[in-house]
């Protein structure tokens, strides 16, 4: 090779290196370029270089000063493009690590299912276990175990929803009093047993009332159980659940208890003196019990000569209400999450 084409070779070999240098736009393109001009075994400047020994002697010197100078441009060149790549902010980042994180989702509690469980909490150190029994329930289970007469008008107290088709009398249970039917055939007294559980009635849904909702049963039965112990775990209870507050029993009639009585709390929001909430009187009620009348021990099997009981039924929905001062009953069906995740603990 004449030294003449060897100096247009390089000086090709650099106009062309410096062109595809500056087009190179990221550190692969420059890499690749790197590899490609100046790679130690296959690179245009080596196969280049390797025409040397072609070139006449004297000669030699002024192409070998030529190769240096197109490499140390080269280099220089992809250097000063690997800085400027560097330095420039990346077109589209990936990953915007400056993005706060999402706020994780958290789930809560219902505040009726939160009431649920601080009530079965207290009854449980009381010595109370849950027990449960089936929503669709058979009329003996819900009526008849339970003292009330076939044509008594007490049978009208609930709007009852039959289960058509069921046969024997099937219906959606109106209150989870017969839970204690089921659990007194079932068991041995001693019992001390909480019941909670969804009940039915035919009622028109409005701000008081929903046509399901959960009722608490609680039940203990021995020998010797007197309406004393009753008194004394429900006011244990009120006073555990609601703070140190005054209580009231007023005479009330359930077909399955007697004597029965209501119990009250005085109102949460005026203590007593009276306000809209309590209607004026002073107080809430909050649950209804009674002594286990000795037809519903007899019908479960046991001689109400030798065991006594009493029991209580309760609206865990009520109570959640009155903790905390829920208007609208229907607020706690709606599952509206502004709602609910003020309860989140
Ligand atoms: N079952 C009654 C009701 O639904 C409540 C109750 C339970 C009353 C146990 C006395 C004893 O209203």
């Amino acid at each position: 090779m004449s030294l003449h084409d060897f100096l247009a070779t390089a000086d090709a070999l650099e106009r062309d290196g410096v062109a595809t240098i500056a087009a190179a736009d990221s550190f692969e393109a420059i890499d690749a370029a790197r590899n490609d001009l100046l790679s130690r075994k296959s690179g245009r400047l080596t196969e280049l270089m390797r025409q040397l020994p072609s070139i006449p002697e004297a000669e030699r010197r002024d192409a070998g000063a030529t190769i240096n100078r197109v490499k140390e441009t080269l280099a220089a060149a992809l250097d000063r493009r690997r800085d400027e790549v560097g330095a420039r902010a990346p077109a589209a980042p990936a990953l915007d690590l400056s993005m706060p994180a999402r706020r994780r989702w958290l789930g809560a509690k219902h505040p009726v299912t939160l009431v649920i469980e601080e009530i079965e909490g207290i009854f449980a150190e009381l010595g109370f276990t849950v027990a449960t029994g089936p929503e669709a329930e058979l009329e003996w289970y819900n009526f008849g175990a339970l003292n009330f007469p076939a044509d008594h008008p007490a049978m009208d107290m609930h709007d009852t929803l039959y289960l058509e088709g069921a046969g024997d009398g099937a219906l959606l249970r109106t209150h989870t009093s017969p839970v204690q039917v089921r659990t007194l055939q079932s068991h041995e007294p001693p019992i001390r047993i909480l019941a909670p559980g969804n009940v039915y009635r035919r009622d028109f849904f409005d701000a008081s009332h929903a046509p399901m909702f959960a009722q608490i049963e609680g039940m203990a039965v021995d020998e010797g159980v007197s309406f004393v112990d009753l008194q004394a775990t429900l006011t244990h209870f009120a006073n555990r659940f609601f703070g140190e507050v005054p209580t009231r029993f007023r005479p009330s009639y359930f077909p399955f208890t007697e004597p029965s009585a209501e119990m009250d709390v005085a109102c949460r929001i005026c203590g007593g003196s009276g306000c809209p909430s309590c209607k004026g009187t002073g107080w809430m009620e909050i649950l209804g019990s009674g002594m286990i009348h000795p037809s519903v021990l007899e019908a479960a099997g046991l001689d109400s000569e030798r065991y006594t009981g009493w029991a209580f039924g309760m609206g865990p929905a009520r109570i959640a209400m009155l903790r905390y001062q829920i208007p609208d009953i229907r607020l706690l069906y709606d599952s509206d999450v502004r709602f609910l995740e003020q309860f989140t603990t």
